[in-house]
């Protein structure tokens, strides 16, 4: 490349790891969190939820099934519900070694602990909130858990490290009418006509990456919304990506990605 050339190329999009590295360790534990800080990865993406006795818990499924060992440590108890158990009772349970039991002992990690690891090491969040209808008010206990974090939602917002998404659009609208200065995004792919009254009031349009073409991604910036895409694993996937210009890619393979974009 030329210099001239270099200055022409468009910024390289973030490397977000979905749920960690979470290809490489059990999916959102601290564990794979650590990993997907060893491996570069700009950002991690966690899937947040309430549990009975409303500790804010990092879990992707509604229940404890597939990433635990519920069903023998809590016999009876089914079907395993993270809003029917207390985090207490969660956080008995084995949540490394269904992916590999080098892990035994990983538990699902409160969000307070996620936000530590992630602002002792200035990595980047993108924090989805999982089914919010089912957990009224779960906006307002997010905020608030945001903001008892020691320095952590001050210095997130000034580095531009942070950012709440959902399927549920109505949730972000009620998260960003409580708390202005916390970026949101709207997971999918709304109707382009839609997309300026969105960004009224939301900040990123997140769609699953293979219904993504660069006429949506361009009509999304148009707007003035960032747009990051999901889950992409395969290396013409992430090179198609990157070509559309998006701003992130969300992976489970952030080693990858991030050789593949050339990150210094
Ligand atoms: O970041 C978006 C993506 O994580 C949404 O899908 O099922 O992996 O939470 P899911
Ligand atoms: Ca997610």
């Amino acid at each position: 490349h030329r210099p001239a050339d270099r200055l022409r190329q468009p910024s390289q999009p973030a490397v977000v790891a979905h749920r960690g590295a979470s290809v490489q360790a059990p999916e959102n534990t601290l564990a794979a969190f650590r990993r997907a800080i060893v491996l570069g990865a700009s950002a991690v993406e966690i899937d947040v939820q309430r549990t009975r006795d409303g500790a804010l818990v990092v879990l992707h499924d509604a229940t404890l099934t597939r990433t635990t060992d519920a069903e023998t440590r809590l016999p009876g108890r089914g079907p395993w519900r993270v809003a029917d158990l207390t985090y207490d009772e969660v956080a008995t349970l084995d949540a490394g070694s269904w992916h590999d039991r080098a892990y035994a002992g990983e538990r699902a990690p409160l969000l307070r602990e996620v936000l530590d690891l992630l602002h002792a090491t200035g990595t980047g969040l993108l924090l989805e909130v999982k089914s919010p209808s089912s957990a009224p008010g779960i906006e307002a206990d997010l905020h608030a858990e945001l903001r008892s974090a020691p320095g952590y939602l001050a210095d997130a917002l000034w580095e531009q490290r942070l950012v709440v998404q959902s399927f549920d659009h109505d949730s972000m609208r009620r998260l960003k009418e409580r708390a202005p200065d916390v970026p949101v995004g709207l997971l999918g792919s709304p109707p382009r006509r839609r997309l300026p009254e969105l960004a009224t009031w939301a900040d990123q349009v997140n769609p699953r990456h293979r219904s993504v073409r660069a006429s949506f991604v361009d009509a999304v910036h148009d707007a003035g919304l960032a747009c990051q895409v999901w889950t992409v694993d395969r290396a013409t996937d992430m090179l198609r990506a990157a070509a559309l210009g998006v701003d992130g890619v969300i992976t489970n393979r952030p080693d990858v990605l991030r050789g593949l974009l050339r990150v210094p």
